[in-house]
């Protein structure tokens, strides 16, 4: 039987006065990302409370973030980390970007993320090549879908036995379920829901917030 509830606004604004215990800064980010165009390319903000749960519990010290965007999700796992902690944070995007870093600075937070601006698989190739297999405690997947295969991959090689990988939109707001589309984006998000669940290296839970977050803790 079905358990899922429908939401109503009603209800989600529920959920979020329930939820939400953001620092200052978080919230000035959240208000100036909303005036963006692209604002809605941002975590949601249960989602951002869930993800600080899950760094918490992991006692996460080195971390992965692809897909930066205007910074929240960075911010919220730099707002947990340890004072020694570091995010290595992937983006391409230098506008979006300059954003980011003025309100991690904001939120004092900016030591602890080392922002890469190249393609994120440039950069994930590096770490391996530097050795850093095997160090990272959490990753989180939320950059350009088609290439969400082999983001996983490379994060399974990053990060140490008990480390977690969280990967966006993996409901993809129901288009998985519609026949007719096949385009990249979506074949690849059915791709990875399909091979995060029948690999026997991590356990696994495709979780129903925001449009779907699939979690993958390595064995
Ligand atoms: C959905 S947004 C990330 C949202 C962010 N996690 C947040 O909470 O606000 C996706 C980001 O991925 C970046 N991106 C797209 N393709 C990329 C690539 N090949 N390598 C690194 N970043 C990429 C985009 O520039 C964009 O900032």
């Amino acid at each position: 039987m079905d358990k899922t509830i429908t939401f109503t606004s009603e209800l989600y604004q529920y959920l979020l006065d329930h939820n939400l215990d953001e620092h200052p800064v978080q919230s000035q980010l959240r208000e100036h990302t909303a005036t963006l165009e692209s604002s809605s390319l941002q975590i949601a903000a249960e989602q951002g409370a869930f993800m600080r749960l899950l760094v918490r519990m992991l006692r996460a010290r080195r971390t992965i973030e692809i897909g930066v965007f205007t910074g929240y999700s960075a911010l919220t796992v730099a707002l947990e980390l340890p004072e020694d902690g570091r995010i290595i944070a992937c983006d391409i995007n230098e506008e979006w970007t300059s954003v980011a870093r003025e309100f991690w600075r904001r939120a004092g937070v900016d030591g602890k993320i080392d922002l890469r601006i190249a393609p994120a698989l440039e950069t994930l190739d590096s770490l391996i090549a530097d050795g850093e297999d095997g160090t990272f405690d959490f990753a989180f997947i939320d950059a350009d879908k088609a290439r969400y295969p082999d983001y996983y991959e490379r994060c399974m090689t990053l990060l140490r036995a008990g480390g977690l990988i969280a990967i966006d939109n993996t409901l993809w707001a129901g288009r998985l379920v519609d026949p007719a589309l096949s385009d990249p984006d979506t074949e690849a998000i059915r791709r990875i829901n399909r091979e995060v669940h029948e690999d026997t290296r991590v356990v696994s839970a495709l979780v129903n917030i925001g449009d779907g977050m699939l979690l993958a803790l390595k064995r």
